[in-house]
């Protein structure tokens, strides 16, 4: 993607922009992208308030984040569903926004247990949105994902091309889209940032936080860390023969510091809107699976060995953003590279063989 220059931006927000400090409540903050976030956000003079029920985490994660950040972390051990739980948090703290990462998020298990992912998915935002109402909390953002563009007809994706889903997960995403621009539609204090995720993968620098899949991963780059590490022998490459430019999937890989400072600039954001935004959090470009795994092999040294596999059901040939709204209107872009992402995948995974376990 071509940037415009940046004279040419709708820089509107960024000239009025205030420096505003706040305290974000982080649902799911224990998980992947919320440990990362709560860094980035206490870089930036935020400070964070954390609800987890762990179903997906290890609250040594948030010690870790402490460890880095050098700042004790409010954390309760709550489902997000539970409506009472969370209106004594909102009692015991002065809440100015949240980000809502709190969701079960694995495709094929989606599809066996559709209802559980209904209802976590679901009930958890209504849950937040009733009690925000409550404690008039006006800021939401939320973690929404790029299934929700279904079955792309073109690439690169833009925030008002069609939506559509292929799986349970993904219709939880994009009714969770709609319940919120009818939340903010209703309510004229309401400021709601929904933020389409691509494909997030890398780690901390420090190496000490990182993704942390509960059994065999159904995601590339933790299927190829865990290759690199001798618990799987081979990864199975599903497809070559897409249209793409070696025949293996094309998506979006973004750095998850990269993304995690997406959060800043959305809550800096909400703070000075009304009303509903979507932006795209993606680098623009699309790599294969194959160039990953050369990537990663060079990077670090080691070879991936593969076995090329029929294609996985789902899948989609090519899926990459057109993520220029997010830099116009929020002035943020993604600066890491696939070396950074392939070197952090891997730094905390050969310190980390099995997590945080
Ligand atoms: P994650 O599983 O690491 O983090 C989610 C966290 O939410 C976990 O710590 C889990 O324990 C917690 N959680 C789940 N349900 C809860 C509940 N009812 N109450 C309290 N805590 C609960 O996942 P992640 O990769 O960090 O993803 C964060 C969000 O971003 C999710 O909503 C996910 O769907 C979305 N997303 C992720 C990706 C990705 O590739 N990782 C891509 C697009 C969107
Ligand atoms: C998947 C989800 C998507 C979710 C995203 C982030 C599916 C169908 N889609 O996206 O909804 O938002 O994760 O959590 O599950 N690959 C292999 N071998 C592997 C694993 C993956 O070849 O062992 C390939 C895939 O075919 C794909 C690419 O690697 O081409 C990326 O796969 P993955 O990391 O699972 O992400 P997505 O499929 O993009």
């Amino acid at each position: 993607v071509a940037y415009p220059e940046p004279e040419k931006c709708r820089r509107i927000y960024i000239i009025h922009r205030k420096e505003i400090t706040m305290n974000v409540l982080l649902t799911g903050g224990a998980g992947y992208i919320g440990t990362h976030t709560c860094i980035e956000l206490i870089n930036a003079g935020h400070t964070v308030v954390v609800a987890d029920n762990f179903s997906n985490s290890s609250p040594k994660a948030i010690e870790r984040v402490e460890e880095i950040t050098g700042k004790k972390i409010p954390l309760y051990n709550i489902d997000v569903c539970n409506v009472e739980a969370l209106d004594k948090l909102f009692a015991e703290n002065k809440i100015d926004a949240v980000i809502h990462f709190a969701g079960l998020k694995a495709v094929g298990e989606s599809c066996e247990i559709p209802v559980a992912y209904y209802r976590n998915n679901l009930d958890s935002t209504l849950a937040l949105l009733e009690v925000m109402k409550k404690y008039s909390v006006a800021n939401f953002v939320f973690s929404s994902s790029a299934t929700v563009y279904g079955i792309p007809k073109s690439v690169p994706l833009v925030e008002t091309m069609p939506t559509g889903c292929t799986n349970p997960y993904g219709w939880t995403k994009l009714m969770n889209e709609q319940i919120l621009t009818d939340a903010a539609k209703a309510d004229s204090n309401l400021s709601v940032v929904l933020l389409r995720y691509f494909n997030p993968i890398g780690a901390h620098e420090s190496g000490r936080i990182g993704e942390n899949p509960n059994g065999i991963p159904n995601n590339l780059m933790p299927y190829i860390t865990q290759v690199a590490a001798g618990r799987l022998k081979r990864l199975g490459v599903f497809g070559n023969d897409y249209p793409t430019h070696d025949g293996t999937g094309v998506r979006d890989y973004i750095h998850v510091v990269d993304l995690a400072k997406g959060h800043v600039k959305a809550i800096d954001y909400a703070e000075q809107h009304k009303g509903t935004e979507i932006f795209n959090l993606g680098t623009g470009t699309g790599y294969s699976v194959l160039d990953i795994v050369k990537a990663f092999s060079k990077v670090n040294n080691i070879e991936i060995p593969y076995d090329i596999k029929p294609r996985r059901a789902g899948d989609i040939a090519e899926c990459y953003a057109d993520p220029t709204k997010a830099y116009e209107i929020l002035g943020w872009k993604a600066e890491k590279n696939l070396e950074d992402m392939c070197r952090d995948s891997w730094n905390w995974q050969s310190h980390n063989i099995n997590g945080y376990e």
